[in-house]
């Protein structure tokens, strides 16, 4: 049977707020997945960038399972040695000092707003990029330059400017003293996989630096060595005051986090902020296990395996594809016109493939890490089919 778009509003008891697939995984292995029925899918979505070592990995398995005989949920009113193994482990990374650990990329965010505004006091205003995506409440929705996602929701927070993303003077231009931090994706991710000119981030440190603001990164989607680096900032050399993480972080299990440093922070008093759930041991154990696995080799393997995927796709020119663009393994193949990308991942799937789209005409690929060559081309291959 071929999947189709869901279109069950009548029979689901399930908020319609999702356009899903008609189907439904039931089991995962490395960078395999499993429906209902036992047909087999290669997984280039990662229930985007989350499962980055593939499904069911025996060492995160375990780590979360002997946690699993431990203890679940104490609270954020007792220690966590947990929590400071990581903490320590993610700042080192960062070159950073302090960590706050949340459920979501959404919440980090939150929390990464509320540090730039308790740090710049009486200054409010947010600087973000057209085209970004920082989550869905209030705070994280407002910050995200995206009309569409606003509709009906005003009014939203107050205190965001938006310029438009990789455009440098367009930052200096919505810039006024009431301004406390530019905060942006290094990559856009939603937005159809969009990569700065070369030399923006570093612009906007040095801008940061002569203004005394923030510079909040959104690694959410691009961190945990997704890119080829552990964070993308990384390929421009900037130094963030704070980085915000989610998705890959625990493999899939739910964990997001704002790494800071001193000076950023240092406002964040008791009672500034905090979560119940955040920070929950199942979730740190996975994710202490998952950054251990982040060395030298996985992320160089990382960069080789995204040049692989755009030189597969490109090698089998067709002028149906428009574009090829990503860094490492989050790649967006742009459709010509007139080419839905829904069309073409709907396709994939009833081939057993799976990948997402990011707007009308982009098919978005954020595969595991474990991905293979030969799978890569054999995607290739398919995707040509599929399209011609
Ligand atoms: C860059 C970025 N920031 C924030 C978010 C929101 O994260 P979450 O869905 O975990 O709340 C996403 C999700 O796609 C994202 O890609």
């Amino acid at each position: 049977m071929s999947n189709q778009l869901n279109n069950n509003e009548n029979t689901s008891a399930l908020l319609q707020n999702y356009s899903r697939f008609n189907v439904e995984f039931v089991k995962g292995n490395g960078f395999n997945l499993y429906d209902k029925d036992g047909k087999e899918y290669v997984d280039f979505l990662c229930g985007i960038a989350v499962t980055d070592f593939g499904h069911n990995h025996p060492e995160i398995k375990k780590a979360v399972l002997d946690q699993i005989d431990k203890i679940w949920h104490t609270s954020n009113l007792f220690q966590s040695s947990l929590q400071e193994e990581l903490a320590k482990k993610l700042a080192k990374k960062a070159n950073l000092d302090t960590v706050f650990f949340c459920n979501t990329g959404t919440e980090a965010n939150e929390a990464a707003i509320k540090f730039a505004r308790k740090w710049g006091k009486e200054r409010t205003t947010i600087i973000t990029a057209l085209g970004g995506f920082h989550g869905r409440t209030f705070g994280s929705m407002s910050a995200s330059g995206q009309y569409k996602l606003w509709e009906g929701f005003h009014p939203l927070l107050p205190g965001f400017k938006y310029a438009p993303f990789g455009d440098f003077e367009a930052i200096e231009y919505a810039y006024s003293p009431d301004v406390v931090a530019i905060m942006l994706e290094p990559i856009q991710g939603e937005s159809g996989v969009n990569i700065p000119p070369a030399g923006y981030l570093k612009q906007i440190r040095e801008f940061c630096d002569r203004h005394n603001l923030l510079l909040i990164v959104d690694e959410v989607q691009t961190g945990m060595g997704r890119t080829g680096k552990f964070f993308a900032h990384q390929w421009e050399e900037v130094q963030p005051d704070i980085i915000t993480m989610a998705k890959g972080i625990a493999n899939g299990i739910p964990l997001g986090a704002v790494i800071s440093s001193q000076k950023a922070s240092v406002q964040m008093t008791p009672g500034s902020h905090g979560t119940t759930f955040g920070g929950n041991p199942l979730a740190l154990a996975a994710a202490n296990c998952v950054i251990d696995l982040i060395d030298e080799e996985i992320l160089e393997s990382n960069f080789k395996l995204g040049e692989k995927i755009k030189n597969s796709v490109e090698l089998l020119y067709t002028d149906k594809i428009k574009a090829i663009r990503g860094r490492g393994l989050m790649i967006g193949i742009e459709l010509a016109e007139g080419i839905k990308s829904k069309d073409i991942a709907q396709k994939l799937l009833d081939n057993g493939y799976v990948v997402c789209t990011a707007g009308e005409s982009v098919i978005r690929l954020l595969p595991p890490y474990i991905i293979t060559e030969k799978e890569i081309v054999n995607f290739a291959l398919k995707l040509k089919e599929i399209i011609e």
